[in-house]
């Protein structure tokens, strides 16, 4: 990771969610303001073993990027490097370079915990708190010490997550007495509730029914002119619905010792990506011929 001589930005003027800090005095270029990710030559080790190599591409601001590629390419560990989950896991190490907004998100100066707040995490399985449903949204802005405002957050939260009005009368119940689609928006109103700049969707609708996809599916239309956001998907028809970027992901197989690293093949705009690709590789999964 390379280190600048000033302090990296994410610590020393901390960001409006979103935008730049009132303070900044020159508004940085467009290409910069537009650019959310930078990622480059990014490595991924899990002790020896190389889980993913060379991955480089750029996240646009206020999009809808999709990770696709087969089972164990190495999406999930990509994505954990956006918000330096990787730094939890023993053994794992991540070479390259990532910057977020320009600030290289690896400096040592930078702290993972700040990271975890802007750039929020939901997980393939909803996983809130054996909380109520109140205590799960605004566990976040009272860890951080907000002692007020805290039943505005909850109700902006809960209604930017589409899940107020399902909810709004039993505040206190048990947030495990929703069903599993209420229980992952519940866990993305979580997320948004410490107004974070990005969100990390790692296979966000695998458990979910037709219906309560399409009403998460909605709401990451909605919240993404407040938000970045990276999903992970197996349904190529959800990453088609929903993104404006794809990056396809494979897993670069070595007979030798029978060991694979996941590559990125290609990023592009989804568009492109699921009428025509560039590699075969691409069209070839995307079409279902592998995978
Ligand atoms: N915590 C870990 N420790 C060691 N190896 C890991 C760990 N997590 C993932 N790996 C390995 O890294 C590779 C990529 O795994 P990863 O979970 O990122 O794939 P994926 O593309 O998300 O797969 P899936 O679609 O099944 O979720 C796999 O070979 C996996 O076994
Ligand atoms: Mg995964």
């Amino acid at each position: 990771m390379s280190m600048t001589d000033e302090a990296p930005r994410l610590i020393e003027r901390p960001l409006a969610a979103g935008g730049a800090s009132p303070e900044q005095e020159t508004p940085a270029p467009a290409t910069e303001r537009d650019v959310v990710f930078e990622s480059r030559d990014v490595n991924v080790y899990y002790g020896i073993f190389r889980a993913v190599r060379d991955v480089t591409f750029t996240v646009p601001k206020n999009e809808i990027m999709a990770l696709i590629g087969p089972s164990g390419c190495g999406k999930s560990t990509v994505l954990r490097c956006y918000n330096r989950m990787n730094d939890l896991i023993k053994d794992a190490r991540v070479t390259g370079s990532i910057t977020y907004r320009g600030t290289d998100l690896y400096d040592e100066r930078v702290d993972p915990v700040e990271v975890r707040r802007r750039i929020g995490m939901v997980f393939q399985k909803p996983n809130p708190f054996p909380k109520s449903i109140y205590d799960n949204v605004s566990y976040g802005p009272r860890v951080a010490g907000q002692k007020k405002g805290l039943d505005d957050i909850v109700e902006r939260s809960l209604r930017k997550a589409a899940l107020w009005d399902e909810v709004s009368d039993r505040l206190k119940d048990s947030a495990l007495s929703l069903s599993g689609g209420q229980q992952q928006r519940l866990c993305i109103a979580r997320a948004i509730a410490v107004d974070p700049d990005v969100l990390l969707m790692d296979e966000p609708c695998s458990a979910l029914d037709p219906i309560a996809t399409a009403r998460i599916e909605d709401l990451m239309q909605e919240i993404k002119q407040d938000y970045t956001i990276m999903i992970v998907t197996h349904n190529m028809q959800q990453a088609a619905r929903v993104s404006d970027t794809t990056a396809f992901l494979t897993a670069d197989i070595h007979s030798e010792n029978d060991t694979r690293t996941g590559i990125l093949v290609e990023v592009d705009t989804t568009q492109k990506m699921f009428s025509n690709p560039s590699d075969e590789r691409t069209e070839n999964y995307v079409t279902g011929r592998f995978g």
